[in-house]
């Protein structure tokens, strides 16, 4: 439980360092990619002992196309081979997929298999796995402000409304591993008020232990929102 008596419903995570992996053991930047997907698995794999009504993570933003192609396309080489060899255990464990950013922008095998994953667990109630794909918050708040100004006023709650993430729970905690401080354009709008914490773990050795390290340190931070 929070300080105010809340427990995070909905974390974030920039999931940073796979390069920087490879690199400190003189391996493929492809191998740090690899064995960051590993780390996604275990993680997905504990959600339910977390009791998270949603977990967002950041796989490929809207800056990544400026990686070399074949980093870009061994990306959407693993995050199809992960869809092919974890959705079964996801569909049974009650993950509900859900994907925030632009996919459709990618190729047309990777775009139907991801609508073939999320209808294949639509339906489940456990923790939404929300993966942030071709996403960047700018992109994502210019076609929210689009939607609601067609639709009348522009006010926070009509773009809010209209985010990628409109039927998530409000974000409680965002953790970006590898050391860096900074959002890269993740989840601009909805970090308004969630509590960050960093931390120098690069992405592949992030295990379970670190997340429960990140949700205790949670539990002791006293959330304002700017009243007293
Ligand atoms: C994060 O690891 C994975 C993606 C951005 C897809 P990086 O590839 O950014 O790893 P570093 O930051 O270079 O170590
Ligand atoms: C953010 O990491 C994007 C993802 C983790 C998918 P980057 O490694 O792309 O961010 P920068 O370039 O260091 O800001
Ligand atoms: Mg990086």
């Amino acid at each position: 439980m929070g300080e105010d008596g809340t427990k995070a419903r909905h974390v974030a995570i920039i999931m940073d360092g796979n390069g920087r992996w490879a690199k400190k053991r003189h391996l493929p930047r492809a191998l740090g990619h690899q064995r960051g997907v590993e780390a996604v698995r275990r993680l997905v794999r504990g959600a339910r002992d977390f009791e998270l009504e949603a977990l967002t993570i950041y796989a490929f933003s809207t800056e990544n196309w400026r990686r070399p192609d074949e980093e870009v396309s061994d990306l959407m080489a693993l995050m199809k081979r992960f869809i092919l060899s974890d959705l079964d255990e996801m569909a049974e464990n009650g993950i509900r997929l859900k994907i925030i950013g632009d996919y459709k922008a990618f190729r047309p095998d990777v775009v139907e298999l991801i609508e073939g994953a999320l209808s294949r667990t639509a339906a489940n109630t456990g923790t939404i796995l929300a993966v942030a794909l071709n996403y960047g918050a700018h992109d994502e708040i210019a076609r929210a402000a689009t939607k609601a100004a067609a639709k009348g006023a522009i006010t926070p709650e009509t773009i809010a409304a209209e985010l990628d993430t409109a039927d998530l729970p409000p974000l409680d905690l965002l953790i970006r591993t590898s050391g860096e401080e900074r959002l890269s354009n993740f989840l601009l709008w909805q970090a308004a008020y969630c509590e960050l914490y960093f931390t120098e773990t690069l992405w592949p050795d992030f295990t379970a232990d670190h997340l429960a390290q990140a949700l205790e340190s949670f539990t002791r931070r006293e959330r304002r929102y700017g009243g007293r």
